[in-house]
């Protein structure tokens, strides 16, 4: 059953249009994530479903219902906002139970929301405090439960983790994955982070200058990334992009050459993720080492072969060091290419 469904969504701010005729459907209790650069659309997108910005074109169904034009509080949803802002003179009691006493539910049903969305993220103990008192990630769980007291079947986050430092982002991204687990509710997920994208989606929506590029999952879009912009996006470090040509059958690349995809000639790219670039004695291509960066239980080596620069992800510590020659190829089962215009081949 689909949960969301937007039929040429178009979006205009002034004369400039942040959303072209965009289609997208949600399926029920997916956890879908929009990605894509700063400024692609994707808050626009989802302030449109929200109901907090009119729409220029199109339709949007939510439940099967044309919600087009209804106001936010009769779309049924919960909505974590990028700069969410608590009540700083209530307590997290209060800060929890205020969108609940703007709708008016009886104390008793406002109390046992309260309780079940304080136990979901572990703010029992925490239930009397002010704001204030709180660190970033409890002030960010408070936000959330704010969006869970509504139980909504549908939940829309707009980069909840963005404020929070390194640590804390990816211990609260595992608690948004096991919460999803638990409720089992839909969730439109906002984030510029392709590893939030691929860590939390079962599916994800690449978006750029307010379209979108390609839908898959996080497996899908890693590994068959449908044009040369995804398939840089996704992916850190990036992955090497390789433009050349093909000649007789060879695709060529500076001094790079290797068979290319098409016996046709003309200019194409290749791209090669740094994890399937092997080093050995036996591989094709010389290269020297130009830059080793250590991460501890692996190593980024960046070479150049020519005027070409390539990156590879080795494990453990490096043995080289800027200046060595190196042997180096490419995992010829997981070469990507591309066309001129930057569409995937084959
Ligand atoms: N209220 C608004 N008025 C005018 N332009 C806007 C408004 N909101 C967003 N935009 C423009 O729409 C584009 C997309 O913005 P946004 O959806 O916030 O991007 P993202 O969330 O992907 O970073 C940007 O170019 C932004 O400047
Ligand atoms: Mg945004």
């Amino acid at each position: 059953m689909s949960q969301v469904l937007i039929q040429d969504l178009n979006i205009r701010f002034g004369g400039n249009e942040v959303i072209q005729k965009l289609k997208l459907e949600v399926k029920a209790g997916e956890f879908l994530v929009l990605l894509g650069p700063s400024g692609c659309g994707k808050s626009t997108l989802l302030h449109s479903i929200a109901g907090l910005n009119p729409i220029s074109g199109g339709r949007i169904l939510i439940g099967g219902q044309d919600m087009s034009t209804a106001p936010p509080s009769e779309r049924g949803l919960g909505m974590v906002f990028q700069s969410y802002a608590l009540y700083p003179h209530m307590s997290v009691r209060d800060n929890l139970g205020f969108p609940l006493r703007m709708a008016g539910l009886p104390k008793d049903e406002k109390d046992r929301r309260i309780a079940k969305a304080a136990a979901m993220l572990q703010l029992e103990p925490l239930l009397e405090r002010r704001p204030a008192q709180l660190s970033g990630g409890q002030r960010q769980r408070v936000a959330i439960g704010r969006a869970l007291v509504r139980e909504a079947d549908l939940l829309l986050l707009d980069e909840p983790l963005s404020n929070l430092d390194a640590k804390l982002r990816t211990e609260l991204r595992r608690e948004l994955k096991q919460l999803h687990a638990r409720l089992g509710n839909t969730m439109i997920y906002v984030t510029h982070d392709q590893v939030e994208a691929m860590t939390l989606a079962t599916r994800i929506v690449v978006m750029y200058q307010g379209e979108i590029l390609q839908i898959g999952s996080p497996a899908e879009v890693y590994e068959r990334p449908s044009s040369l912009r995804v398939a840089s996006f996704v992916g850190s470090p990036s992955i090497n992009h390789l433009p050349g040509e093909m000649r007789a059958g060879q695709f060529c690349a500076g001094p790079l050459q290797l068979a290319g995809p098409s016996a046709k000639a003309g200019a194409i790219s290749l791209a090669v993720r740094p994890e399937d670039v092997l080093i050995g004695a036996d591989q094709p291509f010389a290269g020297v080492v130009d830059l080793v960066e250590p991460l501890g239980n692996q190593h980024l080596l960046w070479m150049s072969a020519g005027d070409r620069t390539v990156c590879a992800v080795l494990p453990g510590q490096a043995g080289l060091a800027a200046g060595d020659t190196v042997r180096f190829g490419f995992d010829s089962q997981r070469l990507h290419w591309f066309d001129e215009a930057g569409q995937r081949l084959g």
